[in-house]
């Protein structure tokens, strides 16, 4: 037989280098390559070549007749609909998010609700003690549901234990990281535990039709630790967003082999556990008061549903010559400065001798590139001193000419803002066709926009 080579896999990305390097030539993580055993050629493969050996299989039509996977719905409004229904039987889903974020709070409540509507429910904890867990279900008043609860690591001793009785419809591993296989060598949390490990319990759920759930912690880059090999492994990816000092929290799809992945699901974080939040505008939007300078609101969109975020801007005149400070918390800091120099070079407004400070209310995290419009209004605002009309909601994209560019799910806004009480809207000049609830105003030019502000 062969002897393996050594290997070298990095465990932030999970690339293989025949040499042990300090940086990764990848993702370019420090310190992140750890020696692993080398594939190593069976005996089987080495006697038959490629095309030998192997069973027939059988090929089918695409239009053949599919039944369509039972889903199991938590009755967490707000999961099911993040997750396109509920969980699917014989799937596996990765939930990933910061520590201390909520996961586990999140898949124990989830984990009582449907034990409580009678489904077998198993839940094992590698991180923390059973009596942990027990205190924690009964603050969040759990503490009846018939959740079978183990503490464990070692997967070999979990899937024994499975194996024997009827398999739970829902298995929650809290994390996979402290998952432990004995088929390969390595500390639980390296790529090959994770991976290995993960393979074991996802062959378990698909055999036993058991939906199986794996809870992952995630590195600060984002990617889920220990890594990006287990979010193709699984059916379903999600993640579990949010400020730890903020109260919401959203969790969004971000793979789904069942389903779609624009939905979201928003909670809250209270005392009592992660709460819906049916209404996510109600609770980014901040008490809002007429005339203050510098805010505006914006509808923002997370995959199909709207979501009202206010849009906060300062702006200081330095009077040395200093160089100004530019401060960005929410938003992405380049685009700023894109939409600071369109305000300059096309419309004649200078902040260079200005500190400008933009934060996006309530913790908010905004990506979608319809801000821009009301970003400029924001600064515009904060610069002249003069209000953004009040009741008025404003987006499009500005374009380095600064031309204003219409943007995805016009009528999907300007819904969500009618529905909380607005009455006029800031568009894109292409998208200012009358709207039955909200007086459109459309702009072609971020020039006409800021003569619209300043009144000219
Ligand atoms: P947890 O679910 O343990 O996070 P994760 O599993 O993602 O690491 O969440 C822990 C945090 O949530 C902790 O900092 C306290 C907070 N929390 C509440 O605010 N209210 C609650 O009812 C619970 C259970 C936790
Ligand atoms: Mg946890």
């Amino acid at each position: 037989m062969a002897k393996p080579q050594k290997r070298y896999v990095c465990q932030a990305c999970g690339s293989v280098a025949s040499r042990w390097q300090g940086q990764c030539t990848d993702c370019a993580e420090w310190n992140t390559l750890v020696e692993e055993a080398g594939a190593v050629v069976t005996p089987f493969a080495a006697k038959h070549h490629l095309h030998g050996g192997g069973r027939a299989i059988q090929l089918t039509s695409l239009d053949a007749e599919v039944t369509l996977p039972a889903r199991m719905a938590t009755g967490i409004a707000e999961f099911d609909r993040a997750l396109g229904g509920g969980f699917v039987e014989g799937s596996a889903t990765l939930i990933g998010g910061d520590p201390g974020i909520g996961k586990s709070t999140l898949l124990l409540q989830a984990a009582a609700r449907l034990a409580t509507a009678g489904r077998s429910v198993a839940y094992v904890s590698g991180e923390e003690a059973a009596d942990q867990v027990r205190l924690r279900a009964r603050r969040l008043g759990l503490g009846a549901a018939p959740v079978q609860l183990a503490a464990a690591t070692s997967v070999r001793d979990i899937l024994t234990t499975l194996s024997a009785g009827q398999p739970p419809a829902l298995l929650v591993i809290d994390s996979i990281q402290t998952m432990h296989s004995d088929l390969i060598e390595g500390a639980p949390g390296t790529v090959s535990q994770v991976r290995a490990s993960s393979q074991e319990l996802i062959r378990f759920a698909k055999e036993r039709g058991t939906a199986l759930v794996l809870v992952g912690h995630v590195t600060k880059d984002g990617s889920i630790a220990g890594p990006r090999v287990l979010e193709h492994m699984v059916d379903t990816v999600m993640a579990f967003e949010g400020e730890r000092s903020h109260q919401y929290r959203i969790l969004r799809a971000v793979k789904n082999r069942f389903g779609g992945t624009d939905e979201i699901g928003v909670f809250s974080m209270e005392s009592e556990g992660l709460s819906e939040v049916a209404n996510p505008s109600a609770l980014f939007l901040t008490h809002r008061d007429e005339g203050v300078t510098g805010a505006t609101v914006f509808p923002a969109l997370e995959g199909t549903r709207p979501v009202l975020v206010e849009i906060q801007a300062l702006v200081v005149r330095l009077a040395s010559g200093a160089t100004p400070r530019r401060s960005v918390v929410g938003w992405d800091s380049g685009r700023l400065a894109m939409i600071l120099a369109v305000l300059e070079a096309r419309c004649g407004l200078s902040f260079s001798a200005c500190e400008v400070y933009l934060n996006i209310a309530g913790g908010y995290k905004v990506q979608d590139p319809a801000a821009d419009l009301a970003v400029a209004a924001a600064l515009v605002s904060a610069l002249s001193e003069r209000p953004v009309p009040p009741q008025a909601v404003a987006f499009g994209e500005v374009a380095l000419s600064g031309e204003i560019r219409p943007v995805a799910h016009g009528p999907l806004r300007l819904k969500e803002a009618a529905k909380l009480g607005f009455e006029r809207a800031l568009v894109p000049g292409a998208m200012a066709k009358d709207d039955g609830a909200l007086r459109l105003t459309g702009f072609r030019t971020l020039a006409q926009f800021v003569d619209h502000m300043l009144g000219r």
